[in-house]
């Protein structure tokens, strides 16, 4: 067994919210290690935003995040903002452009980002283990921490747990920063998956199945929450932005209300196109506004076969019903394999909002999706790795 070695600080996790606290506590002359146990750093940065990573967002508020303690993160975010991001990544001269919503994504590649965090990490002297297993983590007689790991023994004084969430087990995905905390008796929050294609029951897939392929702009909402963007039909079920967002709201058993047209007053209009002896019929008008199948899937053939001039109001209330409140209830999400951010974990309750550090746990450190912050689709998730693993960069 090679020796024990210390540095300052140990960092569990090679990802977006690891190599950015890595850097910062590295910058303030600590001497700094980060470990994974993949075979390589930030898989999950180079997979994101369809390879383009969508690095953060211009307009980052609180309520784009969901936690038992939604004013956990406003610190960070505060302390470290989405320019502060945005500055670092000009100063790399790395192309990006905004797309709908204000997100900024790379011209070219995830991968400049990668390579700037690596770099800035280089420059100010961390070092990087990758292939790294963890086999124990325990609590040293001086007051830091001792690992044992399949590069040997560790100690450090600081010890950051940036191991992520649960999702896309494939890329490295694991439970151990909830183990962890546990193992210090700190609570986690039951963990799901968030920002996942949601699945439907056997009836409705059987119907909905055929649309596979086809994107839809709509506004899809559960009682508080409402979110206007494509939804996609899949060959399992619902997808798409507007889909995955809600998903993180969705609970099991809880029907969604899409408005498949939700810019229109479509009882209002169908009763003007009466009012003026429009003789199409029902699925020939509508067809100049939603695809022919979707109609299908949603209105009961007669009723599409009906000439607007004849339609009663009832009929026309009953066309508006079907296609701006439908309501349908999900049979599940497509789980951690899908998706892109694990609700719940640590609980910030247990951590101080302005360094990240446990307050039971001198010295031990949670950052990035491992607590339970989870952002919007749109940017929110790298932003908040970002900015809670600067804040515990300047503390560790
Ligand atoms: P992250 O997951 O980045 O890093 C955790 C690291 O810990 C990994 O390198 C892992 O190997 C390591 N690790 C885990 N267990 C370990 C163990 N036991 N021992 C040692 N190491 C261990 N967000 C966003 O804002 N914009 C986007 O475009 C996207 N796109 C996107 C696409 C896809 C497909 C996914 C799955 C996710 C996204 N996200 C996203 C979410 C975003 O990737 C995510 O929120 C951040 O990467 C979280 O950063 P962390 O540093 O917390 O974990």
């Amino acid at each position: 067994m090679p020796e024990t070695d210390f540095v300052d600080v140990l960092v569990i996790g090679a990802g977006a919210s690891g190599l950015m606290c890595a850097i910062e506590a590295a910058k303030r002359g600590r001497s700094v290690r980060v470990l994974d146990h993949a075979n390589r750093p930030g898989k999950k940065i180079l997979m994101s935003g369809g390879g383009r990573c969508n690095f953060t967002n211009y307009t980052v508020e609180p309520e784009n995040y969901i936690s038992h303690n939604p004013h956990f993160c406003k610190s960070a975010l505060k302390r470290f903002n989405q320019w502060d991001f945005l500055a670092l990544v000009q100063r790399y001269k790395i192309p990006f452009h905004e797309r709908l919503h204000g997100q900024l994504f790379c011209d070219d590649s995830a991968k400049d980002i990668l390579n700037m965090l690596l770099s800035e990490g280089r420059q100010y002297g961390a070092e990087l283990k990758i292939s790294c297993a963890i086999q124990q983590v325990s609590r040293a007689a001086d007051g830091g921490f001792r690992l044992q790991t399949s590069h040997g023994g560790m100690r450090c004084q600081s010890l950051v747990v940036a191991t992520g969430g649960l999702s896309i087990p494939k890329m490295g995905a694991t439970p151990f920063g909830y183990q962890l905390a546990e193992q210090f008796g700190i609570q986690v929050w039951p963990t799901r998956a968030g920002l996942v294609p949601l699945t439907l029951q056997p009836v409705d897939k059987e119907v909905f199945s055929a649309l596979t392929g086809i994107a839809v702009p709509c506004e899809v909402s559960l009682q508080n929450y409402s979110f206007r963007e494509n939804l996609l039909f899949t060959h399992r079920g619902l997808s798409g932005p507007a889909i995955l967002q809600i998903s993180s709201y969705w609970q099991p058993g809880e029907p969604l209300q899409i408005n498949c047209l939700p810019d229109m007053q479509l009882f209002k209009l169908l009763k003007q196109q009466r009012g003026q002896g429009n003789k199409l019929k029902l699925k020939t008008w509508l067809a100049e506004h939603l695809p022919k199948r979707l109609l299908q899937a949603l209105l009961p053939e007669p009723l599409l076969e009906c000439s607007l001039v004849d339609c009663s109001d009832k009929q026309l209330q009953q066309v508006a019903n079907h296609i701006q409140a439908w309501h349908i209830k999900p049979n599940g999400s497509e789980g951690y394999r899908t998706a892109e951010v694990t609700l719940g974990g640590v609980d910030c309750d247990a951590l101080s909002s302005k360094t990240m550090e446990c307050l039971q746990v001198p010295g031990l450190y949670f950052i990035g999706e491992v607590v339970d912050v989870t952002g919007w689709l749109g940017g929110y998730n790298f932003q908040w790795a970002w900015s809670s693993g600067w804040c515990a960069g300047q503390y560790v």
